[in-house]
C-alpha cells in the first residue's frame, strides 16, 4: 500500500487537504493524524471492516480497545449511555483536551471498537488537525496511537512513517504534538445502580461518579420477572394510577398494586401492598413483591415508582428493567 503524506498548518490546516483524508476515512481506510498528546491512527469508527484495519496495520492484538474520537460532546453522547451530572462537569472543565472517559457503550459502536466490553472510552482531542478531520468525515473516529503494537507512541510524523508506512493510506503530518504523552482515561462508572446507593458514592469522591439513567445500568438480575409471566405497569411517585387500570378491571384481569403515596384503591384488587417505609424498604421488599403478585396469581402488577434519590434509583432501575420498557 502506498502511504500518501500530507502537510498541514497544525493551527489552521487546509480544509482541501483535511478533505482528503476525511474522504479516505469515509472510504473506510485509515489514517495517522496529530493530535494534542500524541499522534493517532484511526478510522470510521462506525465501520467493523474499517476499524478492522487499524488492529491489522498496528499488528494490534484484538483484545486492546480503541477510543472513539469525537469533536464534541453532542457526537459522544449520541454514543454512550447517559453520564452523571457530575461527569459533564469534568468534560465542561477539561474537553476538548486529554482526558478520556470510559462510559456504557450504545449498540452502535461495533464490538471491534471496544473489544467485546460494555464501555467505550471517548475523547475529544484539543488539536484543530484532528478536529477538523472529525468534523470533516462526518463521523466518530475511532483511533489508537499510531505506532506499531509494543512501540512508544509517536509525536511527530516521521515515527508514524516509520512504523505504518506502506501500512495506512495517510499521513497527516502537523508537526509536534504538544503533550508528547497519552490522555488520561478515567472510569469511574456505576455499572449496576443497587445497595449503595449514589450519593454515597458520590460523598466519598465528589463530582467523580457517573450515574447510568433509570433502565440503563448493567445487570438484569431483576428481569427475572419476565419469566414469571406477569405484566408491570409502572407509574410517578405520587400519579394518579394509569388510565389502562379502568380498562383491565373491566376485562376482569387479575390486578395487583404496589403504592407508596395515597390513593384510591379500586375494591376488586388480588393484591395489594402498600410501602410505608420509603425507598429502603420498597427495595428490601421488591423481589418478594415480584413472587408475591405471582403467588396471587395477578395478570397485571402496578407499581408506583419511588421517588428517584438513594436506593430509589436502584429500585426504580430494577421496576423499569423487569417492566421491558427499557432500552438498557
Ligand atoms: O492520547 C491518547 O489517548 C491517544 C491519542 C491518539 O488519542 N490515544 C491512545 O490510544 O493512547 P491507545 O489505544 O494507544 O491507548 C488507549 C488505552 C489502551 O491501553 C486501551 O486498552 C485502553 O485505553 N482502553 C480503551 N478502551 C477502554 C475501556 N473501555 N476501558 C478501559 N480501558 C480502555
Ligand atoms: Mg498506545
Amino acid at each position: 500500500m502506498q502511504t500518501m503524506f500530507l502537510k498541514v498548518d497544525p493551527h489552521q490546516p487546509n480544509p482541501r487537504i483535511i478533505e482528503i483524508a476525511a474522504a479516505m476515512i469515509r472510504n473506510g481506510e485509515v489514517v495517522a493524524f496529530p493530535t494534542e498528546t500524541v499522534y493517532g491512527v484511526g478510522a470510521d469508527a462506525l465501520s467493523e471492516r474499517a476499524v478492522g484495519r487499524i488492529f491489522a496495520a498496528k499488528d494490534r492484538p484484538m483484545d486492546n480497545p480503541l477510543l472513539l474520537h469525537v469533536d464534541s460532546w453532542e457526537q459522544a453522547a449520541e454514543l454512550v449511555y447517559p453520564v452523571s451530572d457530575e461527569a459533564l462537569v469534568l468534560v465542561k472543565r477539561f474537553w476538548p483536551g486529554p482526558l478520556t472517559f470510559v462510559a456504557r457503550a450504545r449498540g452502535e459502536v461495533p464490538e471491534i471498537v471496544r473489544s467485546g466490553l460494555p464501555t467505550v472510552g471517548l475523547r475529544m482531542p484539543d488539536h484543530q488537525v484532528a478536529l477538523d478531520l472529525i468534523r470533516a468525515s462526518g463521523r466518530p473516529i475511532a483511533a489508537t496511537s499510531a505506532n506499531k503494537s509494543g512501540h512508544p507512541s509517536p509525536i511527530k510524523a516521521e515515527h508514524v512513517k516509520h512504523d505504518l508506512e506502506g501500512r495506512i493510506s495517510a499521513i497527516i503530518d502537523g508537526g509536534e504534538t504538544g503533550w508528547g504523552i497519552e490522555s488520561t482515561i478515567i472510569d469511574i462508572a456505576i455499572l449496576r445502580v443497587g445497595a449503595v446507593s449514589w450519593e454515597r458514592l458520590n460523598q466519598a469522591l465528589p463530582g467523580m461518579i457517573v450515574l447510568p439513567s433509570t433502565g440503563e445500568s448493567l445487570g438484569r438480575a431483576a428481569s427475572a420477572q419476565d419469566n414469571l409471566g406477569q405484566q408491570l405497569v409502572p407509574f410517578a411517585h405520587g400519579a394518579v394510577f394509569p388510565a389502562r387500570l379502568k380498562k383491565d378491571l373491566e376485562g376482569g384481569r387479575r390486578i395487583g398494586m404496589v403504592i407508596m403515596t395515597e390513593h384510591d384503591l379500586p375494591a376488586e384488587l388480588d393484591y395489594v401492598r402498600f410501602i410505608r417505609g420509603g425507598s429502603r424498604e420498597y427495595a428490601r421488599t421488591l423481589y418478594d413483591i415480584f413472587r408475591a403478585a405471582v403467588s396471587h396469581q395477578v395478570d397485571v402488577l402496578y407499581m408506583e415508582m419511588p421517588p428517584e434519590d438513594g436506593l430509589g434509583i436502584a429500585v426504580a432501575d430494577r421496576i423499569m428493567k423487569s417492566s421491558g420498557d427499557s432500552q438498557g
